[in-house]
């Protein structure tokens, strides 16, 4: 028989020195009550790619919530018990997460649902995730700290750079798991096996029932990888993107977008459905986009984006125009739009908005309210059309400080 490996090594290596004590706090807990503790998921396949990573995903072979309590006990902290799931979460005082749970087999009622829960052992736990390459466990207990516990040939599929499924219902069951495999592949520079490949292009069926948050979840993890632009190349050479995403397309002028908009540290915190925007906005599909603005702000946001593209250039040719048509469009939307505008129409206009993007900020009030009430204008809207038309002369620098500001008002009143 082949002697099974043990990574205590990369361990030491790759996890602080308190993560290591803590799993082995682990191993000790379930020695003492009888049972076997495992480290288990995403973390496992990335000790043995040696990449790091700290999440602290735990399996018992036995009563996971029971162990979770004794263990919150030892180490401090505070405990979240899930019941219906046989899982929790103990939250320790320096912040870090500890998921417990009983290692257990799920059954689904019917495709795409949620999925029944009873208790089972380790190799079932494994059984029910999505790829070999996720299916491995480390053993923690004393006599076997730091062993690789690999049932299902995971250990194989990461040396040939294989994404492969444990069985042939696994897209059935959850479709988002397929969006899943083209980002590792992408992320490893690995390849589907030819049968999971297979089973992924007849899922179709189940992938249209999917609902729309566990789809844009999904896509949302896709984007912040940097290889997003490859797996939504891949996804639309295989056919899949528009059982996804519907009325979705793809691209030269999206996949430069998106590498723009991927482009996120200079762009701030934008909301996740803007990165949608460049699938849709090319074929003037953007309605079909609004399925996914989940949240108030996204709704916002796209308003605005559409807003913004129907705008005709012509009348948009000056500084001044701009300001008077968008002045009331928040920075995230224009900025989306004038990286769309440098794709898909003239740099000039795009760097015209850019222009005004930074200008804006420093407009200045040279007018006020008691300006216009010295002169007897009755307040309504005519005090917002002056103090607005001031703001574009200056903004086009026709005037520079308030002496002209009132000079230009006074003239125009008289
Ligand atoms: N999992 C699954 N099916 C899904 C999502 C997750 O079977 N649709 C399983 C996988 O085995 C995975 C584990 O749950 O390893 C934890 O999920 P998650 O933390 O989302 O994935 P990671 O593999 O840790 O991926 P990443 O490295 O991108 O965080």
């Amino acid at each position: 028989q082949k002697e099974k490996r043990n990574l205590i090594d990369t361990m030491v290596e790759l996890l602080p020195a308190d993560k290591n004590r803590l799993l082995q706090t682990i191993g000790h807990i379930a020695d003492e009550m009888n049972v076997n503790a495992f480290l288990i998921g995403g973390v496992v396949r990335d000790l043995w790619l040696h990449r790091k990573n700290e999440d602290i995903d735990i399996t018992i072979e036995g009563d996971g919530i029971a162990f979770a309590r004794a263990a919150a006990k030892t180490l401090g902290g505070s405990l979240y018990t899930h019941d219906s799931f046989l899982t929790a979460k103990i939250v320790l005082s320096s912040g870090q997460h500890i998921d417990i749970a009983t290692a257990r087999a799920e059954y689904y009622d019917a495709p795409s649902s949620l999925p029944k829960v009873v208790r089972s052992n380790l190799r079932e736990d494994l059984y029910r995730r999505d790829f070999t390459i996720n299916a491995m466990a480390i053993h923690l207990n004393e006599a076997s700290f730091g062993t690789l516990v690999d049932p299902f040939g995971g250990e194989k599929d990461l040396t040939n750079g294989k994404i492969r499924v444990l069985h042939n219902l696994s897209f059935i069951e959850d479709p988002t798991r397929i969006l899943r495999a083209l980002r590792f592949e992408q992320k490893f520079g690995y390849i589907l096996s030819e049968d999971t490949l297979r089973f992924a292009k007849k899922a179709e069926p189940a992938i249209i029932r999917l609902s729309t948050d566990r789809i844009k979840a999904e896509c949302t993890r896709l984007f912040e990888e940097v290889t997003a632009v490859a797996t939504f190349q891949r996804m639309y050479e295989l056919e899949l993107l528009s059982a996804f995403i519907p009325f979705a397309s793809w691209s030269l002028s999206s996949k430069r977008m998106l590498e723009n908009l991927e482009n996120r540290a200079s762009m701030g915190n934008i909301p996740d459905v803007a990165l949608f925007i460049p699938l849709f906005a090319f074929q003037g599909q953007l309605q079909h986009l609004s399925r996914f603005a989940l949240t108030k702000s996204e709704n916002q946001l796209l308003n605005s984006f559409s807003r913004l593209k129907i705008l005709n250039e012509p009348t948009l040719s000056s500084l001044g125009s701009l300001h008077e048509n968008i002045h009331d469009i928040e920075n995230t939307p224009l900025l989306i739009f004038e990286k769309y505008v440098e794709i898909s129409k003239n740099q000039d206009f795009a760097l015209l908005i850019k222009e005004y993007r930074k200008k804006r900020h420093h407009i200045p009030s040279l007018l006020t309210g008691d300006d216009l009430r010295a002169l007897n204008l009755t307040p309504g809207p005519q005090y917002k059309h002056y103090l607005l038309r001031s703001e574009c002369l200056w903004i086009e620098g026709k005037i520079s400080n308030r002496e002209e500001a009132l000079q230009w008002l006074h003239s125009r009143v008289k």
